[in-house]
């Protein structure tokens, strides 16, 4: 259960930070009503195998089913909208020196926020690009410029090779830029605010454990322990569209106490 003690120690932990870090995950955008991966019953692997739809090796073997699959999972992003836990990260930014996201989230959601410095380490559900990178990587393709259905990948108009999601397939690596900048980030932050992830796929589930080596303090939201719990300092439990908004709560009462002492 979440305390109120809990709530104040995290608060004041932010409010000292100079550089706040947040790694988020699904568990963010779930009550966007977008699924989360690992959830028993609910979780997209729990229903579909991440082989078949998630890899390069299942996209070439199968491009139309892959091609369907994130055609389903765009149309529901583009349905969805920001929750609570979205917006309060973007009130975080305004009350603290710097907030930078890292998130392994490819619906843009924090973005469409209003979360200025994001950074996106498996992609993008909403940007496509040229599986053959025939102008460079990667080579965007905008889309709503060719024709298109939701059934067959459609072809680049520079090359001719398949189009395909700009996200990050198992067993490719991520984009440098975007892995490098996450890993400075967590070794400088002052607090690293882990969210909704469950902390078992790598390289992002190595940056709670960076920063905390680096010696900032961990806090995680989430309604269950994650496998980060090793690292974490403080556990905030519950859904983050409840605690998130909690915690600027919590980051106002803190501000009021300092300016009254
Ligand atoms: P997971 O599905 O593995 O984990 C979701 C986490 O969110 C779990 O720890 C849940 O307990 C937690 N959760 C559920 N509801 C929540 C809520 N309302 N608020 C906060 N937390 C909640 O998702 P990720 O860790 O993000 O990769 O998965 C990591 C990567 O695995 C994804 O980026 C994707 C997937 O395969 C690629 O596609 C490359």
């Amino acid at each position: 259960m979440l305390s109120t003690p809990e709530l104040n120690t995290a608060a004041e932990a932010i409010s000292r930070a100079r550089l706040v870090a947040v790694s988020s995950g699904a568990g963010i955008s779930k009550e966007s009503g977008i699924p989360t991966f690992r959830e028993a019953q609910t979780g997209l692997w729990a229903r579909y195998d991440p082989e078949q739809l998630a890899t390069p090796s299942a996209f070439s073997r199968n491009p139309d089913l892959v091609w369907a699959w994130y055609m389903f999972r765009r149309d529901l992003v583009a349905q969805s909208q920001p929750n609570p836990g979205h917006h309060a990260l973007v009130e975080m930014e305004a009350r603290v020196s710097k907030l930078v996201v890292l998130t392994q989230n490819v619906d843009g959601l924090h973005r469409i926020a209003g979360s200025t410095d994001v950074v996106e380490l498996h992609g993008n559900l909403r940007r496509f690009k040229c599986s053959g990178d025939c102008r460079g990587s990667p080579t965007i393709i905008d889309l709503d410029t060719i024709e298109h259905d939701q059934e067959h990948a459609p072809a680049c108009p520079h090359c001719g090779a398949l189009i395909r999601p700009d996200v990050v397939w198992y067993g490719e690596m991520l984009p440098p830029g975007a892995l490098e900048r996450a890993f400075d980030i967590a070794k400088q932050c002052d607090v690293m605010l882990v969210v909704g992830t469950s902390g078992v796929v790598q390289p992002a589930a190595s940056l709670p454990v960076e920063a905390r080596h680096a010696g900032a303090t961990v806090i995680e939201v989430n309604p269950m322990p994650s496998q980060i719990a090793p690292v974490v300092d403080i556990f905030l439990q519950g859904p983050a569209g409840q605690v998130l908004p909690l915690l600027i709560d919590a980051l106002q009462a803190f501000r009021n106490r300092s300016l009254g002492a």
